[in-house]
């Protein structure tokens, strides 16, 4: 009888723009200080991309890390997906672009818009795309400018967003199964909390919307917290309950990025001790779609993550999205 078709993971690689913008640079520019978002939010500082760098730059950078690491070619890659709400242009897809800077012209190639959720909807789209024998190596990028969509004048996000990319090599084995599993929801209804108003469908661009500030982040932080608590503990448990290890089993949680108060009351949630959760949001600030697998890369990189031990992502964004993924590295 033929074997279950399983998902290894060959490589990761992540990227990040070279400016760094501190608290110290935001004092100048908002009402607000380096205490204030310190003691909110954990974050310190964060990436900005240049004007003329984008998206699809960060995605390329990060792709070719992840390539070389798999020790694979990128003319073996048959599918490439690319989560992130800040895509070069409504299309193509950044995804696109992707493939024609890796030199490649005949691979699918499409964008998966889940917001900060983004990177653990990509992995179960791409398992599912392996495990059903259509697909053998997906590119899987995790690739945000969120600083290109954010208000500058506006204290209450401006502080929380960076750029960055992060990416994935995941391949078809009989015998790796490094996805041991991928639990992803979503509720449309709390849709008004986060989002951007203007420059869809709904409200096309005009002098107006665009003098309004509408095609920027808008959010409700408190109320986004509260269910980002619940939802990120929630999807925890439904993955490792999905794959069958135990809270002991795991050696790092990563969850995403976004306040290191929500980081600690998700931890809390679980019932692990902060030493067990990888923390990079000081440096990074909340990357949506690219946070889960920079910090995964960065604690491989760092050696905090040997090869053959269990992590459990997790992640919570706009929509609302969530999800929790457990893979072995
Ligand atoms: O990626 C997933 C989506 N995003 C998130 O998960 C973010 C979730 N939310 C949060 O992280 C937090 O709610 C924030 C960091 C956004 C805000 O923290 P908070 O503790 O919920 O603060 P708050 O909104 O309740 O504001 C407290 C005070 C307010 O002043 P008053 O009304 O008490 O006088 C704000 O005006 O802090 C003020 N404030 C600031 N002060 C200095 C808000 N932003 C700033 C700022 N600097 N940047």
């Amino acid at each position: 009888m033929d074997k279950k078709l399983g998902v290894k993971i060959l490589g990761t690689g992540s990227y990040f723009p070279k400016k760094v913008l501190t608290n110290a640079d935001l004092e100048k520019m908002v009402e607000t200080s380096d205490e204030w978002i310190s003691s909110r939010t954990g974050i310190k500082e964060r990436r900005i991309a240049k004007k003329n760098e984008y998206a699809s730059d960060l995605a390329f950078n990060a792709s070719v890390e992840a390539l070389k690491a798999a020790n694979i070619s990128e003319k073996e890659i048959d599918l490439i997906l690319v989560a992130t709400i800040t895509p070069d242009m409504f299309f193509p897809s950044t995804a696109c672009f992707l493939q024609t800077k890796l030199g490649l012209n005949s691979s699918p190639a499409f964008d998966l818009s889940a917001a900060c959720s983004g990177f653990i909807y990509g992995i179960a789209v791409a398992r599912a795309f392996i495990e059903s024998g259509l697909y053998k190596n997906v590119l899987l990028v995790g690739a945000e400018e969120l600083s290109k969509i954010t208000d500058w004048t506006n204290r209450d996000t401006c502080v929380l967003f960076g750029d960055g990319a992060g990416a994935m090599v995941l391949s078809a084995s009989e015998e790796n199964y490094d996805v041991l599993s991928t639990y992803i929801g979503a509720d449309g209804s709390y849709s008004n909390l986060l989002f951007i108003p203007a420059g869809g469908s709904a409200n096309p661009a005009t002098v107006e919307t665009v003098n309004a500030k509408m095609h920027t982040m808008k959010m409700q932080g408190r109320d986004v917290f509260k269910v980002a608590v619940l939802k990120m503990a929630y999807a925890a448990e439904k993955a490792l309950e999905l794959s069958d290890k135990k809270l002991k089993d795991i050696k790092l949680f990563i969850p995403h990025q976004a306040n290191m108060r929500i980081i600690e009351a998700v931890a809390k949630k679980i019932g692990i001790s902060m030493s067990r959760v990888f923390v990079n949001i000081y440096k990074t600030g909340n990357i949506s779609s690219a946070t889960t697998i920079t910090a995964l890369d960065e604690a491989i990189k760092t050696g905090k993550l040997q090869k053959g031990d269990i992590v459990e992502l997790i992640a919570f964004g706009g929509g609302f999205t969530w999800g929790a993924a457990v893979i072995r590295i």
